[in-house]
């Protein structure tokens, strides 16, 4: 833990029972926020910033902001910003969360690798072609990392160069340069070293560079995450059992296995886009990960352990970033980062990571049980009663009244309050 962390403490109970202004009060103090900051956070992305992020701008789309709490991993607590317009997600999170305490999530990861591909074509002889190239792969990676910016300067930087070759149906080298992209998610950083080093590649051939891009499926740019739910505070052997054959439903079908992974989605891309990070090419990674084996498959694994416990385990490629593109430029990203308090993009990937882990377990555990339907119910319920005026306590009686009724009516809330009078 680093210093001041036993301080943040991620333990917030009753959150969703606050007001927003009680809720800011605390993200406030336990983050470390400013008056300005909160200012920011209510004003969002200003116009101006947004007409130079997009062309055409015409307006803003708005997503919810929310803080999934009771997060510990490695020791370390964190309070985790996830932008979703999905009701339920952020509150599964927490609760999933809260049950793994104390020990929380153990989680892992490689460095910041990212490949960057340039495709060859028109070539007379690949086989030579690709002896020629590897030749030269110590002065290549030396003129790739000119091209790399500061990340050489900051212990990252091109670490690697392969040569594949396919038959498809024309003969094409693909040269892949591996490139430690330290902070960034690095799209910039390997799209600047593959177009900047493509001309060399070609004259030394004689062939002709035709795509240079990096790939969004990260498999060097991997993340693990742990948890293990004691079987008697997850509902007992019952529980665990349904968790695992939920488990091996995704491993027979894929079918499910999409479904599954979406759930672990819910958590990943809401902490991705709240810090301001490619979202698409965080899913992209996944779902290609997923289909590595040529089946696609459940990213995650459930299992029972000896003491009767649910063990999980969530590996995957995670390219996220804490500098550049929109996790500078939005300043509610900033913020997210800052209430996050993550140092490093493999610090956040850690997290997404652990986010994911026990959204997928706060999923499974619902649809072993009692279904997702009641959840969802309950919390759309608060909601009502919120919108039709109550507050404090009056919130947690008035939906448990307007569930038991099976009527979630804001007309049937305020008759409900108009009693209480
Ligand atoms: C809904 O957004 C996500 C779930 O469908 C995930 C799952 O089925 O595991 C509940």
């Amino acid at each position: 833990m680093r210093k001041g962390d036993e301080m943040m403490g991620s333990q917030i109970s009753g959150f969703y029972k606050m007001s927003i202004e009680e809720r800011l009060k605390i993200i406030k103090e336990k983050a470390g926020l400013s008056e300005e900051d909160l200012k920011s956070l209510a004003d969002g992305l200003p116009l101006k910033t947004a007409d130079m992020m997009v062309e055409n701008l015409i307006g803003e789309l708005q997503v919810p902001l929310g803080i999934a709490a009771h997060f510990r991993v490695n020791g370390r607590d964190y309070l985790i910003p996830m932008a979703t317009e999905e009701a339920s997600v952020v509150a599964a999170a927490s609760h999933a969360a809260k049950l793994a305490l104390p020990e929380g999530f153990q989680t892992s990861s490689t460095r910041p690798v990212m490949r960057g591909q340039i495709q060859i074509v028109d070539l007379k002889d690949t086989d030579s072609a690709s002896k020629t190239i590897l030749a030269s792969k110590k002065e290549l990676i030396e003129q790739a990392n000119r091209l790399a910016g500061s990340l050489p300067a900051l212990g990252g930087g091109v670490i690697d160069m392969t040569v594949k070759s396919f038959q498809a149906p024309k003969k094409m080298l693909i040269v892949e340069f591996f490139i430690d992209c330290r902070d960034a998610m690095g799209a910039n950083a390997v799209d600047m070293v593959v177009e900047g080093i493509a001309p060399e590649i070609e004259s030394m051939v004689k062939g002709r560079a035709l795509l240079k891009i990096l790939s969004n499926l990260a498999t060097e740019r991997m993340v693990k995450a742990k948890v293990t739910y004691k079987s008697g505070s997850i509902g007992g052997p019952s529980v665990v059992a349904g968790v695992v054959d939920a488990y091996n439903f995704a491993v027979a079908d894929p079918y499910r296995a999409a479904t599954n992974n979406k759930g672990i989605m819910n958590g990943i891309s809401a902490i991705a886009l709240a810090t301001g990070n490619d979202t698409r090419a965080v899913e992209a990674g996944a779902h290609a990960f997923a289909s590595l084996t040529g089946k696609y498959m459940p990213l995650s694994k459930w299992w029972k352990d000896k003491n009767g416990d649910i063990v999980g385990e969530l590996e995957m490629p995670l390219a996220v970033g804490i500098v550049g593109g929109a996790t500078k430029t939005h300043p509610v990203a900033q913020l997210a980062l800052k209430i996050l308090g993550v140092k490093s993009a493999t610090e956040l990937a850690e997290v997404a990571c652990a986010l994911g882990l026990a959204q997928n377990f706060a999923a499974l555990r619902a649809l072993v049980t009692e279904g997702i339907q009641k959840g969802h119910m309950e919390l759309h319920a608060r909601n009502v009663a919120v919108m039709a005026g109550a507050s404090g306590d009056q919130i947690e009686t008035v939906a448990e009244m307007l569930v038991k009724e099976k009527n979630v009516k804001v007309s049937r809330a305020k008759e409900i309050l108009l009693g209480f009078q």
